[in-house]
């Protein structure tokens, strides 16, 4: 089975920023393929990466929900598998299959089963499984039976934010797939540190913080100019503490470094 990573946390946070420094580490530094799944309406991994995603998993439900999608003498399941197929982006060392804008109140059940079986299938294949998530984690709980070996939720160094870990972490435990590991990181911290109150407030909600991330000036400039993670330098300081920060969490069979990346 898939090792399966999972990062969520409120929009700004920095989750897609380290669910791609994520996928890159694995891919190049341990040498094993990835599959990168997109699951916040507000897409921005497939940017992140340097891909173009064209297709979302949106576009298909909106296809076959509006009856525009031609079957082309195929059953529907067959050809919602096909889309499913044709939306993801295949590059050298990673998959990324991109979920685009959320469901409306109509039932889509036909594409989340098949989505559902194409997650478990990936979940079977593939060494890791990196997902970027929504807020509310819908994708955890609805489109995929697999369990989430470590889920990282990702705040800014504020007590609005720690506030938010606390509802996520609850969030978490309610939701109906086994989440081995939570593990809380506050990102973007400045030089100055973490603010006394902040620490307090941790504290009062009996939150463990398993690592702090710096604001890192290369990985801002980067996404000013909007270049992909691929860019930054390999010493970069975030970088460098993502790799470490991975090396712990990751079991160590799965960290032997691989020569060839095979998808
Ligand atoms: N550690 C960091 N240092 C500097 N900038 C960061 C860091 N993490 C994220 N950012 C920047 O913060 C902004 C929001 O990050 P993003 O990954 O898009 O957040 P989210 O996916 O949670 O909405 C981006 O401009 C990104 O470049
Ligand atoms: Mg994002």
């Amino acid at each position: 089975m898939a090792f399966n990573i999972a990062v969520a946390g409120k929009g700004g946070t920095g989750k897609s920023t380290l669910s791609a420094l994520i996928i890159r580490y694995i891919t190049e530094e341990l040498g094993k393929p990835v599959s990168a799944v997109d699951a916040d309406p507000n897409a921005s991994l497939g940017a992140l990466l340097g891909v173009h995603v064209q297709n979302t998993i949106a576009d298909i439900r909106e296809e076959i929900l509006e009856k525009k999608a031609d079957f082309a003498g195929m059953s529907k399941e067959r050809y919602i598998e096909y889309a499913i197929e044709e939306s993801i982006i295949e590059k050298e060392k990673y998959d990324l299959l991109t979920m685009g804008r959320p469901e409306g109140p109509k039932c889509y059940c036909y594409v989340n089963n098949l989505l559902r079986k194409y997650m478990d299938k990936v979940g079977t294949t593939y060494p890791f499984v990196v997902t970027d998530n929504e807020a509310g984690m819908e994708h955890i709980s609805r489109r995929t039976t697999n369990n989430v070996d470590l889920l990282l939720i990702v705040s800014e160094p504020t007590v609005v934010g720690v506030l938010t870990i606390h509802r996520i972490l609850k969030l978490a435990d309610s939701l109906p797939v086994s989440i081995k590991k939570k593990l809380c990181i506050l990102n973007r911290v400045p030089k100055s540190g973490i603010h006394e109150n902040l620490q307090q407030k941790l504290e009062e909600l009996g939150i463990e913080i398993s690592s702090i991330f710096p604001f890192d000036e290369e990985v801002y400039d980067t996404a000013a100019c909007g270049a992909s993670v691929f860019e930054i330098s390999r010493e970069n300081d975030l970088y460098v503490k993502i790799g470490k920060f991975l090396q712990k969490h990751i079991p160590v069979s799965l960290l032997e470094k691989s020569s060839g990346v095979q998808v």
